[in-house]
């Protein structure tokens, strides 16, 4: 349930649901979460937190998280790998709880939590604190649990999220770990100043480009009122579009309550192309980047067996789509590092607009809390 001082504390404004209003917050809430982390005059990132550790001296970093705060570790893996070179292992927070891996001390330990009171995620920490770890967390209430035992708090800043499918801490959340992946990078000596300053701008372009992204949502309402006639609906993509895949599968499954699943694109020989023919919808997240000549040869084998795809690409990538894309939403092209967070915002409004399409109770979907406190 929404709890009543939440929900007095926020108000809808002018939107039909609160998960309407925080989706159209999020040019405001991704500027303000940057406005923590970057300098943007300078170009610079600008970590205001006392750090227990030296990202330079890390040998592994670990992340633990539930639900769509996972999926934002699971795209940040791709980043703190590729832009500081650092080793991450990731799993679900009610996994690695149980797998009690074992780990060096020394190691970084980062906990991902809107809410900062997820029962499995806090003992997935309490494990990694035993184990030596430094405990960083990245949570939205500054007063949860989490953050009181954790060495350090990263804020998101997005304000009350309260709409129980998250949205804006997503892309705050999203926001935040870059700007981390940068820092990392850059004390690493992996990335130059030149390639800070590049990444950094590109971070400082995303409010306006998430804006222009909202505005695909009277095209998506047409498409969402066609999705909420599917049972079952397939989700690809690939790198860091694989997790958006599955978050996007997440959020249409919890407030349309379609079965939807999330994949890898180079998954789909292995098993899933069968479940495709005409009746179920492939929703493929591609925006043009080095992979995207693999993930449209992907679409072909899907459009060949009669699936119907929807495509959510940029304007170079739509110039490449053959036959069997039913839908084109077309998203601005922005530098690959923050594509995977502009990406959210289709998944977010084809979800949200089904879900109205459903009549389902959007911002409180049935059997979901907003904060799973228990196990
Ligand atoms: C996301 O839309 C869901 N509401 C859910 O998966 C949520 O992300 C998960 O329960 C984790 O919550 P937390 O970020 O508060 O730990």
């Amino acid at each position: 349930m929404v709890s009543q001082a939440s929900a007095l504390l926020v108000d809808k404004g002018n939107h039909r649901h609160f998960m309407a209003k925080e989706i159209y917050e999020q040019p405001e809430t991704i500027s303000h979460t940057l406005s923590h982390y970057v300098d943007m005059g300078a170009e610079q990132v600008a970590l205001r937190e006392v750090l227990p550790f030296n990202f330079a001296e890390l040998t592994r970093l670990t992340m633990s998280a539930c639900g769509t705060a996972y999926y934002a570790g699971a795209v940040a893996k791709y980043w703190f790998e590729r832009y500081a070179r650092l080793p991450v292992d990731i799993d679900v927070a009610s996994e690695f709880r149980y797998r009690e891996p074992p780990m060096e001390k020394g190691g970084l330990s980062l906990f991902i939590s809107q809410s900062g009171e997820t029962a499995d995620t806090l003992a997935a920490l309490r494990y990694c604190a035993g184990q030596g770890q430094h405990v960083a967390s990245l949570v939205n209430t500054l007063e949860s649990t989490i953050a009181r035992e954790s060495g350090v708090v990263f804020p998101i800043l997005c304000g009350p999220e309260i709409g129980v499918a998250s949205t804006k801490a997503l892309t705050a959340q999203l926001t935040a770990l870059a700007s981390l992946a940068v820092a990392a990078g850059r004390a690493r000596g992996v990335i130059s100043p030149e390639q800070e300053a590049e990444l950094v701008r590109a971070l400082t372009a995303l409010p306006s480009a998430v804006s222009q992204a909202l505005s695909a949502e009277t095209q998506i309402m047409d498409i969402s009122k066609r999705l909420s006639k599917a049972k079952d609906v397939l989700y690809l993509g690939r790198g860091p579009m694989f997790p958006v895949a599955m978050e996007g599968a997440l959020k249409l499954k919890e407030i349309s309550y379609i079965h939807a699943e999330g994949y890898a694109a180079g998954e789909l020989k292995h098993g899933p192309i069968a479940l495709v023919d005409e009746a179920m919808p492939v929703i493929v997240v591609a925006p043009s980047d080095e992979l995207v000549d693999k993930t449209l040869s992907n679409m072909q084998e899907v459009a060949a067996r009669g699936g119907k795809i929807i495509l959510i690409t940029d304007a170079e990538g739509a110039k490449t789509v053959g036959h069997g894309v039913a839908d084109i939403i077309e998203i601005p092209h922005v530098h690959p590092f923050v594509a995977p967070i502009l990406a959210t915002i289709p998944v977010q409004l084809l979800a949200y607009h089904t879900a109205v399409f459903m009549g389902t109770d959007v911002d409180q979907p049935r059997n979901l809390a907003k904060s799973v406190t228990v196990e």
